[in-house]
């Protein structure tokens, strides 16, 4: 079993709020309990291409548990097997990977704990195989993480959404408006069914379950006949009419994933307006659910992730990723979560509820 002496941390992907508080417990840990030393990597794995990282100190991870963001910066277009580079004006995808390696071998780094999602962990996956010991954390607003019941960063967007929908609720109460509120999510509809059900959202769009506008219509009028003179719609960004598409707002082409899912409030407004020629307005939270302070549970998740991380890395693991499995921790080799999404799946427990409650999912 290799001596761990020295280990990297990296923040991967979009962020979302607790990373700072998984690279503390990180730190901290391996400082505190094992006198090991820890070099924070810039920006993901852009650091570690291009050699960007530094010895952490204990002051350096001090009050940062409540701080949203990264202390390290992130990047969601550092792919070191598909690196984008300009070469005569032009742009060229090269794999960077025997670079990588270089840099953690230089840098002496026996592990690097990787803090990301799918994305993150594909990359881990690559490193894994060209002989580097990568332990994963698993983060992200969108919840879809395979094999993982609950990333940190959900519970905060969560709550952030909820507070816009208890905003919009009395302004469409006052207009008597249809207001459809787009959450994020990717092709995952968990934002949208906990936020949507959490503000008591009369419809709630997901991906997973593809919708019917004359469905939508007619809930709508339903509601009005019963002197409901206004509705609340949660729509994840990923959800597509029955039949239909989702609407991509734009493609990054050197992210490794580069689509770039926003626009369906808008849509929906328009095709509603003409369907009903009742006054609807759109909504689109954006990127504030990825901003602020973590909750308290998400502050809690993510120093267990941080802690379990180096305990696991300690015992001896190689390649794995901590997940909260059935509300205990555990761990799964990253290979086989790389590049896989969590779905909602239709009977989700708490669709179910939700249906029970009279929420419509426009199926
Ligand atoms: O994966 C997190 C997430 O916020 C998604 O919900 C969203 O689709 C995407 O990232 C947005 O990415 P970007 O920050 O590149 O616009």
């Amino acid at each position: 079993m290799t001596t761990i002496r020295r280990i990297g941390v990296l923040t991967g992907g979009g962020d979302c709020p607790g990373l700072n508080a998984v690279i503390r417990a990180v730190t901290k840990t391996a400082m505190h309990q094992y006198k090991l030393e820890v070099l924070g990597i810039e920006d993901g794995y852009l650091g570690l291409i291009q050699n960007r990282m530094r010895l952490l100190q204990w002051n350096d991870v001090s009050n940062i548990l409540t701080l949203g963001g990264t202390i390290l910066g992130t990047s969601n277009q550092a792919n070191p097997q598909c690196f984008a580079i300009e070469r005569s004006g032009k742009t060229e995808w090269v794999d960077v990977t025997d670079r990588v390696v270089d840099h953690v071998r230089a840098n002496e780094l026996d592990a690097v704990v990787c803090i990301g999602g799918d994305g993150t962990m594909t990359g881990a996956a690559n490193l894994i195989k060209n002989g580097i010991n990568c332990i994963g954390v698993p983060k992200t607003i969108d919840n879809d993480l395979e094999g993982c019941e609950r990333t940190f960063g959900f519970d905060t967007a969560v709550h952030t959404a909820v507070e816009c929908f208890d905003k919009i609720h009395t302004t469409a109460m006052s207009h008597h408006r249809v207001m459809v509120v787009e959450v994020m999510g990717r092709n995952a509809g968990w934002l949208a069914l906990h936020s949507g059900v959490a503000s008591g959202a009369d419809v709630i769009l997901i991906p997973e379950i593809p919708y019917d506008l004359d469905v939508i219509a007619a809930v709508l009028y339903e509601r009005s006949k019963k002197g409901k003179r206004f509705s609340i719609l949660c729509v994840s960004e990923g959800a597509k009419p029955k039949g239909g598409d989702v609407v991509v707002q734009r493609r990054v082409e050197t992210s490794p994933d580069p689509i770039r899912l926003g626009g369906i409030a808008n849509k929906l407004v328009a095709d509603i307006e003409e369907r009903t020629k009742l006054d609807a307005r759109a909504t689109v939270l954006g990127h504030i659910q990825r901003g602020g302070s973590p909750t308290p549970a998400d502050r809690v998740l993510a120093t267990q992730f941080g802690y379990h991380a180096l305990e696991i890395l300690m015992k001896g693991a190689h390649g794995q990723l901590v997940v909260q499995q059935a509300g205990r921790l555990a761990e799964v080799p990253i290979e086989s979560v790389a590049g896989k999404q969590r779905k909602v799946p239709p009977d989700d427990p708490l669709v179910s509820t939700a249906r029970a409650v009279g929420t419509c999912f426009g199926d």
